[in-house]
This record gives C-alpha cells, structure tokens and sequence, in this order.
C-alpha cells in the first residue's frame, strides 16, 4: 500500500541523492543555551534575519523549553523554513556551527556583573563539556555575564583554540555609545563610528580618540571630546555605563538589544564576512597588557571565528583605563577553581 508522501508527491529524486543534495549544503545550525529573556531574544532576531538553517535551544526547564520552541515553531509559516529543536538532552545541539551561551542567573537589580560570577562558573562547568562533546568543531560564543570572565572560562573548559571562544563583550556597549551619540550629532546611528573596548561592565573604555563621522574625528572639531569638553560628552560615556541598570531597574531584565548584537555576530561569524566588532578574546600582549585575561577589542570575524584583532592606537588615558579593566578582571578570575 502506497504511504501518503508517495500519494501526494510524485517520485523525481531518489532517497539516497536527496540526500547528498541535502549535504553539499553548508549548514547553519545554531545552539542557543538557556531559553531565558536574553536567549529567546537571540533565537528570534536569528530567526528573523534568516541567519541559520537550523535552531537548537536547550534549559534546565523543560516545560518553558517546550512552550518557547512551540512559540517560535508557530511562526515559522511566516518566515523561513528553519527546523526548531529542543531539549534538556546536549544531544540536540549535535553538530552546532555556533553555540550561543545565555544561560545563567541574570544580575540583581544594583549588582555587578563580576558579583554574578561565582554564580555562572558553577553553571558553566556543566554546559562547556557537553557542547564541545556534541559539536567538536563549533564556534563558542559567551553572552552570560560577568561575559569576560565566563569567556575565559569557557575557553578553559572547552579546551577549544581561543580563536574560536568569543564574547559578545562590549558589541552592545559600542551600540548603545553609537546610538547615545547619534542623537546628540542628530544623524543615524550607523553613521557615528565608535567603539567601547575593554570589560563589558563597569570599567569599559570608551575610545573617544577613535570617534569619526564620514572620517572626520570629532576630536578635530572638539579637541578635548568626552575629557570635559564644554558639549558634556562625558554625560554620553556615563550613560553608556548605566544603561543596563537602567534598564534592569525600568524593565527587570535587558534583551531586544541583545538579542540584535548577538544575531549579528552570529551572521558575521556563520557568513564569513570578516566585519570588524569590538568582542571578548584574548588581549594578553596588545596595549601593553600582561594579564592572562579576555577584554573587548575590535576583532576580524570569521567562519574560524576571531582571525585577527585589530589595534587602536589609544591615548594614555584610554591605555591607562583599559589596563584598569585588565587589572580588575585578573583580580576575580585569579581566585576561580576552573
Ligand atoms: N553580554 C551581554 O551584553 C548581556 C546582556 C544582557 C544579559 N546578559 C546576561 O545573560 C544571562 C541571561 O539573562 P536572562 O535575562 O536571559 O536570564 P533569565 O533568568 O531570563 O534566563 C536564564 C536561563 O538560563 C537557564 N539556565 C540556568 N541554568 C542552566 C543550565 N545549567 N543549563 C541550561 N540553562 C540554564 C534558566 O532556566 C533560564 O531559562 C545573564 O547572565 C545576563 O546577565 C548579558
């Protein structure tokens, strides 16, 4: 008796040459670890902009994992075809090309993000073995915070090359400076090249030495920008700084903006575009740094994940601070049992 596929379709392609068409593909399968505010975030602005082929979503929570992959699978008739999966099981995630990593406590309303530390490495001890089991070849990108801190971590964990163990670090920072001031100079956002490098936290380094518009520095039109300049910049930095508290303590919890910084990493990475974004990798060497530590600094992104880092040349103040991160980092992470 005929089955229901062989009723409805007509035979054009053999099983077995479906198949080496299906793998002559490159896939684009993408893990996402902790289905919390942060992680479905991510799920669905990857899933809006098409950037993977395949979506795995894993908790600890197995009722919320199930009722987040049936809400995301509902759309799917409006979109792309993407095939959703999920689980509690690391088997799901086999073969991932990138594994996002959101699970973890989220920071309490006034508390630092190298105070959720502690909290997140026990977490981590956990995941890192079984994504590496399940995906030897993937590409590891940490958004848990305290985020320089867990990417070490993960690096160590994983055992992976650390070109391939990345943070999505001061990526949002650099937006959220980009935004502030774009509507300070009133044009787009995208149109104001600027970046914060270092921790992506309390002691990040806005390099206003590097702030353009159309290859005009702004400090060629404010020569002492964001260092008490009579426009009040520096208001812009601190506002950059507090954002995520802002936002915590106005909505519990930050995720929209997030979520659009990780899907475009993931698409930087999964396309090979070689786009340059300030993220979490080894900075040991650059800027005179000696500590062992992961910092933000603009990197080359890739199918092999970081290639190469690109180095700024900075002023002494933002040297000075940038060191203060390095410093303020190994002063945590020297004490982590990992
Ligand atoms: N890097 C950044 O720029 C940035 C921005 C915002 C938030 N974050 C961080 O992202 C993380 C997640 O934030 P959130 O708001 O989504 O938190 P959340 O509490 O909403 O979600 C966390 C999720 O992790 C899951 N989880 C906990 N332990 C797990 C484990 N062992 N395995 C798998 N899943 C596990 C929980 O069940 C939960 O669903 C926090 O650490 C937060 O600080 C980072």
């Amino acid at each position: 008796m005929s089955t229901l596929a062989e009723k409805l379709f007509g035979s054009t392609q053999s099983a077995e040459s479906a198949a080496a068409h299906a793998k002559a593909i490159p896939s684009r399968k993408v893990t996402v670890v902790g289905v919390g505010q942060v992680g479905i975030a991510c799920a669905y602005a990857i899933l809006l902009q098409n950037i993977a082929s395949e979506i795995a979503l894993v908790d600890v929570v197995a009722d919320k994992l199930k009722g987040e992959m049936m809400d995301l699978q509902h759309g799917l008739a409006l979109m792309k075809n993407v095939k959703i999966s999920a689980s509690t099981d690391y088997a799901v995630t086999a073969n991932s090309d990138l594994c996002i990593i959101t699970a973890g406590a989220r920071q309490r309303e006034g508390e630092s993000r190298l105070d959720l530390c502690g909290r997140n490495v026990a977490i981590f001890k956990n995941i890192i073995p079984n994504l590496v089991k399940n995906s030897p070849n993937t590409i590891l990108l940490v958004v848990s915070n305290p985020v320089d801190i867990l990417t070490w971590v993960t690096w160590k964990l994983s055992g992976l090359p650390s070109s391939r163990v990345i943070g999505s670090g001061t990526t949002l920072d650099s937006s959220r400076f980009r935004v502030l001031l774009a509507e300070k100079l009133g044009i787009a956002p995208r149109s104001v090249h600027a970046n914060i490098i270092g921790e992506h936290g309390d002691s990040s380094v806005p390099v206003w030495s590097g702030v353009h518009v159309a290859g005009v520095p702004l400090r060629s039109v404010v020569p002492n920008l964001g260092n008490g300049d009579a426009e009040h910049f520096d208001e812009v930095a601190k506002a950059v700084t507090n954002s995520a508290y802002e936002v915590i303590k106005l909505k519990g919890y930050t995720s929209s903006a997030i979520g659009a910084a990780v899907a475009q990493l993931a698409d930087s990475i999964l396309s090979d575009s070689h786009n340059v974004t300030p993220v979490t990798t080894p900075v040991k060497g650059h800027h005179g740094i000696e500590q062992d530590v992961f910092l933000s600094l603009p990197a080359v992104l890739t199918r092999a994940g970081v290639s190469r880092v690109v180095i700024q040349p900075l002023d002494a103040q933002e040297t000075e601070r940038l060191h203060t991160s390095a410093a303020a980092l190994h002063a945590v992470q020297k004490d982590l049992n990992v």
